[in-house]
């Protein structure tokens, strides 16, 4: 097959300790008006006084949205953007988590084109660029500082929704290790979780060929030779370090490890996309109100055994980059052991092990297989597909925990 890449990023990435003191200077380039979203908690922290001192000494003068709740309910959108409208801000920045950052996407997104957030759920459906957003998180874990993608949560809607565009990218993205220094070991744990996950799943997805018309057309199109190498960068600094950060919130190195394998995820899936394990966990994160990164990670172990026959050599090389090592010529013990590995590191960080201990109701086993199903963009990439009895097979191995009974 001839060489196929793609790849959407913003326009500057910034990571290392400190970076965050580079905000001035970097929110001056856009302009002079800056709408910050954040959350309660950050806005309460000395990091985000200084930030805001730091804006103001540049001259750049603020509004601040502090009321990001988690998940980005809908109306919350709406409530944010009311408070900015009079303010005409030149730029966006979100500072939190995954959910601040989704904020400010969905703030920059109204703001500029007007309408509600309904009239953009889905892929491509925002009409042209939005006010430039710049991303800081502080959580390393679900990439959003350089994905093309919004998650909403919506009272009308069952499941999570998703504004999926490459208007919504960041234009910089300022990653900043010290930031997650607060995080407690469960954030730890299930955002670091939810970034292996990432990388693992775009790094196995399936590969959709050359077809011009597909990257125009889809907003996640399949591994590519770009986003394998930030999908291995991600797999090799997740399974170096995000045990050790689990264990000890106060190892920088970790902590650095951790976010920039987050971040490089995020470049990997932003383009590639994810698959199943995503696509179950939509169900059971609606039935459950389990966290994403919680629901995803409990996932991957059962939908990288069911994707061993269609994937052995992807999986074998998660192995490698997760430092396992193997006899040459034995794919197939490696991809094993790579799944064993997944496993054992999801258990060290007290990932939930199967679908019944998240509380997944018995009963809602084939109800949570036909909803996954329907996602079409996450259960097109998935590497083997899936008719409705491999999908019950799947979750009902994850709810029993039983990973041999995923393998058929
Ligand atoms: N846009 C994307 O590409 C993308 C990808 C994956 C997930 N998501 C979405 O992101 C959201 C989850 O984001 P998240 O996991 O970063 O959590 P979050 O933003 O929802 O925050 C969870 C909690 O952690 C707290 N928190 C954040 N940073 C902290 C810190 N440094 N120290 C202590 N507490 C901190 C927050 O205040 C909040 O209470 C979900 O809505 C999920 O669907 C988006
Ligand atoms: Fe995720």
């Amino acid at each position: 097959m001839s060489m196929f890449a793609a790849a959407r990023l913003p326009s500057e990435i910034l990571f290392g300790k400190g970076q965050r003191h580079a905000l001035p200077a970097v929110a001056a380039k856009y302009g002079r008006r800056a709408f910050v979203c954040t959350d309660e908690r950050f806005a309460a922290t000395s990091h985000f006084a200084e930030i805001l001192a730091g804006l103001h000494n540049a001259a750049i003068d603020t509004l601040v949205f502090d009321r990001t709740l988690p998940d980005v309910p809908r109306d919350s959108v709406a409530a944010c953007i009311a408070q900015a409208k009079n303010f005409k801000p030149d730029m966006v920045i979100g500072i939190g988590g995954g959910s601040c950052l989704d904020m400010a996407k969905c703030a920059a997104l109204l703001l500029s084109h007007g309408g509600r957030l309904e009239d953009y759920y889905g892929e491509f459906k925002v009409p042209g660029p939005t006010l430039p957003v710049i991303a800081v998180p502080t959580t390393a874990g679900t990439g959003s500082e350089v994905t093309p993608v919004a998650v909403i949560s919506d009272p009308d809607r069952t499941l999570k929704v998703g504004i999926a565009s490459p208007h919504l990218i960041a234009v910089v993205a300022l990653c900043d290790p010290d930031l997650t220094a607060t995080c407690p070991p469960f954030l730890t744990a299930i955002a670091g979780a939810d970034a292996l996950t990432h990388a693992i799943e775009a790094f196995t997805a399936g590969s959709r060929g050359a077809d011009p018309h597909l990257p125009q057309q889809h907003v996640f199109i399949g591994k590519s030779a770009l986003t394998d190498h930030f999908a291995l960068l991600a797999i090799r600094l997740l399974g170096r370090s995000l045990e050790k950060a689990y264990r000890d919130g106060s190892d920088e190195a970790a902590r650095a490890d951790v976010m920039m394998g987050a971040l490089a995820a995020g470049c990997a899936f932003g383009t590639a996309g994810t698959a199943a394990a995503h696509a179950v966990q939509y169900p059971v994160g609606a039935l459950t109100h389990t966290p994403h990164g919680l629901g995803v990670a409990t996932m991957l172990p059962y939908v990288m055994t069911y994707n061993l026959p269609a994937a052995t050599a992807e999986i074998a090389e998660v192995g490698t980059a997760l430092g396992l090592s193997h006899q040459e010529g034995d794919a197939g013990a490696l991809a094993h052991a790579t799944i064993r590995e997944v496993s054992r590191l999801f258990g060290a960080i007290g990932i939930t092990p199967t679908l019944a201990e998240l509380g997944l109701p018995e009963d809602k086993i084939d109800w949570t297989a036909e909803q996954a199903l329907g996602i079409d963009r996450l259960i097109k990439n998935n590497p083997r597909p899936f008719d409705l009895a491999a999908m019950r097979r799947l979750v009902r191995a994850a709810y029993d925990g039983d990973i041999s009974a995923t393998m058929m």
